[in-house]
C-alpha cells in the first residue's frame, strides 16, 4: 500500500479512555477563557463542553488528554480521519510552496478538478466544469443560486421544507429551519418550500395504491410510497399550477439525503421524479451533496445511489481533505454560461485545500473506503436496531451517514422526546464517545463518524451508544 498508513493505524491507541469529570480542569479553563472573549453564537461547546487538543483518525483528545472515539467528524468533515498523514503530508508542500492563488492556474489546481471529474457521477463525468467561489458550503449554495439564475433568467427558488442549506443569507433563504431564519425575514423573495418525503411520518398502504392515486410518476415508475408521490405532487403543482400563488423556479434545491433534517433518507422514485419534473419545465434541478458527498454514504456522491444526475451539484465539508476549508459546485457544461469575473470570491484558489482534496481522493481510493463505509455503516445501523428501548421509532441512513430517531410511546414528538438524544449525548461523552443530533425537533441521533474508523472501534463506540439509548431512553 503506497497512500499512506492503513486505517488501522491512524487513531490514538487507548479510546475511549477519560480520566476526569467532563469538563475536566484545562478544559474548564478554556472553556472559561472562550465565554470570556469569543461571541455569543458559538454553540457546539454548549452541548460538548470539551476544549481540543489533538485528533488522530477517528480519536480526539481533550485538553486534559481524555480521548474520545469521534462519531462526528467535525461535523461531517474529516472524512479520511483527523490529521491523516498522508494528506497532511501533501498539504505540507503545498504550504511551502504556494498557498493562495486566486484563479491562476496551478498544476494543483487542475488535477483537483480532473480527479473531481474522475468521482463524478456518470451523467456529469466529462461533461462538467467546477467552480470554486469560496471556502463554505454556504458560498458553493450562492453561487448555485447564482448559476441557475443567470442560466434561467428566473429568480424564483424551490426547496424542501426540513432542509438545511447555510448561513448566508441566499443559503438561508433555501433553509427550511425557522430557528436559524428567525430575525432575518424579509431574506430572498419567491423562495417556497414544500415538504420532503418522510416516510416514517407518512406511511401508506402496503401495495402503494395511495401513492400511485397522487405520484405524477406513471404508475411504473412510482415507487410505491405515500409521502414521496404527495412530495413529487406538490413540487409538480408549485412549478406548473398557473395559479399556484408563486413564479416558475429557476431551481429545485435538494439534499439527496436530509442531514440537519434529520437523516432522511428519501424513498426510491424521489430524486428520478424531481428530475422528471424539471426535465418537464425546464427547471434546473440542484443536488445540495455538502453533507451527504465526497464518500459520506459509501458512494462518492449520495445521489448515485438513486442513479439521477443534477445539472449542479454543490460540495464543501470533506472536500479539503484534512478540515481544509474549501466549497465547490461542479455543473453540467450546458450552463458555463458566465462572462469572465461572472462568478467571483478572493479566496477561489487555495492550493493546500485542492492538495488536501486531491490525497484525500487518494486515499480513499487506495484503501477501499467507500465500500468500508457501506459495511461499517450497515453494522452500525444493526447494532442501533437491536437497542432494547421503546422509544426507538426507525435507524436509516445510508454508509456512514446514520440516523436513529426517537419518539414518544405513542409516536409523537413531544417535550419528551425532543430531551432523549441530548441525555444519550451527554451520557456517550461522558464515556468518551462523540455523537451529535439532528431531526426538526432534536429528536435523531446523529453518526457521521470517518470514513476510516475500525471496525473494532465501531463495536466499542456502539456498546456505549446501545448502553446510553437503553439506560437513557429506555
Ligand atoms: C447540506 C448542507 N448544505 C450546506 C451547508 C452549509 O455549509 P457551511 O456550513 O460550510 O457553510 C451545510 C452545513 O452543515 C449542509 O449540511
Amino acid at each position: 500500500m503506497t497512500v499512506g498508513p492503513p486505517i488501522q493505524e491512524l487513531h490514538f491507541a487507548e479510546a475511549p479512555s477519560v480520566t476526569t469529570p467532563i469538563p475536566g480542569p484545562n478544559s474548564e479553563a478554556l472553556l472559561e477563557r472562550q465565554r470570556a472573549v469569543d461571541t455569543s453564537a458559538v454553540a457546539y461547546p454548549r452541548s460538548v463542553p470539551i476544549a481540543l487538543d489533538e485528533g488522530r483518525g477517528a480519536t480526539i483528545r481533550d485538553a486534559d488528554g481524555n480521548v474520545f472515539l469521534d462519531f462526528f467528524a467535525g461535523i461531517g468533515v474529516l472524512n479520511v480521519g483527523h490529521s491523516n498523514p498522508h494528506v497532511l503530508r501533501a498539504v505540507h508542500d503545498q504550504t511551502e510552496k504556494l498557498v493562495h492563488t486566486i484563479d491562476f492556474p496551478t498544476e494543483a489546481r487542475i488535477e483537483f478538478i480532473e480527479r473531481l471529474n474522475d468521482i463524478a457521477p456518470d451523467g456529469l463525468k466529462d461533461h462538467n466544469r467546477v467552480v470554486f467561489g469560496g471556502p463554505s458550503g454556504s458560498d458553493a449554495i450562492e453561487g448555485s443560486i447564482k448559476l441557475a439564475k443567470h442560466n434561467t433568467g428566473r429568480h424564483a427558488m424551490l426547496a424542501f421544507q426540513g432542509s438545511y442549506h447555510g448561513g448566508t443569507a441566499g443559503a438561508l433563504s433555501l433553509t427550511g429551519g425557522r430557528k436559524y431564519r428567525e430575525g432575518y425575514d424579509p431574506l430572498l423573495p419567491d423562495v417556497t418550500h414544500v415538504p420532503y418525503p418522510y416516510p416514517l411520518h407518512e406511511r401508506g398502504d402496503a401495495d402503494g395504491e395511495n401513492a400511485r392515486a397522487v405520484c405524477p410518476a406513471s404508475s411504473g415508475e412510482c415507487c410505491g410510497d405515500l409521502s414521496c408521490g404527495r412530495a413529487l405532487e406538490q413540487v409538480q403543482t408549485a412549478i406548473e399550477d398557473p395559479y399556484a400563488g408563486q413564479p416558475k423556479p429557476a431551481a429545485i434545491w435538494v439534499e439527496p439525503i436530509q442531514g440537519e433534517g434529520g437523516v432522511v433518507v428519501p424513498p426510491a422514485g424521489f430524486l428520478k421524479g424531481l428530475r422528471d419534473v424539471a426535465d418537464d419545465n425546464d427547471v434546473m434541478l440542484v443536488f445540495d451533496e455538502i453533507q451527504s458527498g465526497f464518500g459520506r454514504t459509501g458512494q462518492w456522491w449520495a445521489s448515485e445511489w438513486a442513479g439521477v444526475t443534477p445539472d449542479a451539484m454543490t460540495m464543501a465539508k470533506g472536500i479539503g481533505g484534512a478540515g481544509l476549508p474549501i466549497g465547490a459546485m461542479m455543473y453540467h457544461e450546458a450552463y458555463d454560461t458566465w462572462e469572465p469575473g461572472g462568478h467571483v470570491g478572493t479566496f477561489r484558489g487555495n492550493v493546500p485545500a485542492m492538495r488536501g482534496g486531491l490525497a484525500a481522493i487518494d486515499y480513499v481510493e487506495e484503501h477501499d473506503l467507500l465500500a468500508h463505509a457501506r459495511d461499517l455503516g450497515e453494522y452500525i445501523r444493526d447494532r442501533l436496531r437491536e437497542a432494547d428501548s421503546g422509544h426507538l421509532a426507525e435507524v436509516r441512513g445510508q454508509g456512514l451517514f446514520v440516523g436513529a430517531e426517537f419518539l414518544d410511546a405513542d409516536g409523537e414528538v413531544s417535550k419528551v422526546a425532543k430531551t432523549m438524544v441530548k441525555d444519550v449525548r451527554t451520557y456517550c461523552y461522558e464515556r468518551g464517545v462523540l455523537v451529535w443530533k439532528a431531526g426538526r425537533h432534536g429528536n435523531v441521533l446523529r453518526l457521521l463518524p470517518p470514513l476510516v474508523m475500525t471496525r473494532a472501534q465501531a463495536e466499542t463506540g456502539l456498546d456505549v451508544v446501545v448502553e446510553a439509548i437503553e439506560t437513557q431512553v429506555g
